[in-house]
């Protein structure tokens, strides 16, 4: 359903409980889409999505500071807020939750939710704390907005696995829903990150979903072994010189833990480095693909 007028923008969590609290009294279902806003298609997609499953949409927007590493790109992280709100009128977002970090992150405050074990290994394992940072914003956001269900896509696959066990874990009650990866037309994920690359590292960022490509058609052919999909897929990557690999994994999909062969559900996820931009990108491997 699309909604022709702008967004309210809400900045305090008091105010969103207050409008979520009326919405549900009135019936509505209401879907949270988690952002840290510099939006592209990829996170409009997830909207839509959220129209799918509610009848309101709440577009969060906020760059969370415990996420990032110390060496990371905090401070030079995209932000245009108007920009933002402009596109989130455009697909119908109802709400557009903008908090101030204190607002998030209150003086004094000491709690934080981390998951184990689905956090080790993959991206957990060159970010240390990453998930830690997420899992505590998405917990306090899930809490502010107080919605039925929550959108977050695909592209980051072991966020998505680690919030859908926080959800259960916790037992929040919210349903946690995944959307399918958008891609730029010579199939390049779509990343806010995407604008830090010059032209010649954008130009061989492609070589990601090349590699993934070349193992679905090796698994289609009936390749099943893990080390010789990983192999091809390192050398396709390997072929770009500006490629640095940080992990090139095929995982169960629901427990994250490497496996050695392709059984379904699992997941061949990598995150290839250009320039010092760090890139992620999957393929899953499902009951249909085997
Ligand atoms: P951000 O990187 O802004 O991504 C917000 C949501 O958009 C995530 O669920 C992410 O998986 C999804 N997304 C990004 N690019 C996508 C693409 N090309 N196709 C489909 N979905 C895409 O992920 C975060 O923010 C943060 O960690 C957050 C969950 C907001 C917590 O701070």
């Amino acid at each position: 359903m699309l909604n022709p007028i702008d967004p309210l923008v809400i900045r305090s969590v008091a105010e969103l409980q207050r409008w979520s609290d009326t919405a549900r009294a009135q019936g509505r279902r209401i879907a949270l889409v988690p952002t840290m806003g510099a939006l592209h298609e990829g996170h409009l997609s997830l909207v839509r999505v959220g129209y799918r499953h509610a009848d309101r949409v709440i577009v969060s927007i906020f760059v969370n500071p415990t996420q990032f590493g110390p060496a990371e790109d905090f401070a030079r992280y995209p932000r245009d807020l108007s920009r933002d709100v402009e596109l989130l009128r455009k697909v119908g977002a109802d709400v557009v939750f903008a908090p101030a970090v204190e607002e998030i992150y209150p003086h004094g405050d000491a709690t934080w939710v981390d998951v184990e074990r689905l956090t080790s290994g993959l991206c957990g394992a060159s970010r240390p704390g990453h998930f830690r940072g997420v899992t505590t914003v998405v917990a306090r956001l899930l809490n502010a907005a107080r919605p039925h269900l929550a959108v977050f896509g695909e592209k980051d696959y072991q966020q998505l696995a680690v919030i859908r066990r926080m959800a259960r874990d916790l037992a929040t009650g919210i349903e946690i829903v995944g959307a399918p990866i958008v891609r730029e037309p010579d199939g390049l994920a779509m990343s806010s990150r995407n604008v830090f690359l010059s032209p010649r590292a954008r130009q061989q960022a492609t070589a990601l979903h090349a590699a993934l490509h070349e193992a679905r058609a090796l698994v289609r052919a009936g390749v099943r072994d893990s080390a010789a999909l990983c192999h091809e897929a390192r050398s396709r990557i390997e072929k770009e010189p500006l490629a640095e690999i940080d992990y090139v994994a095929l995982v169960d999909a629901e427990t994250l833990e490497p496996v050695r062969e392709v059984t379904a559900p699992a997941v061949l996820a990598l995150a290839v480095r250009f320039e010092g931009t760090r890139l992620i990108d999957n393929t899953l491997f499902d009951a249909e693909t085997l």
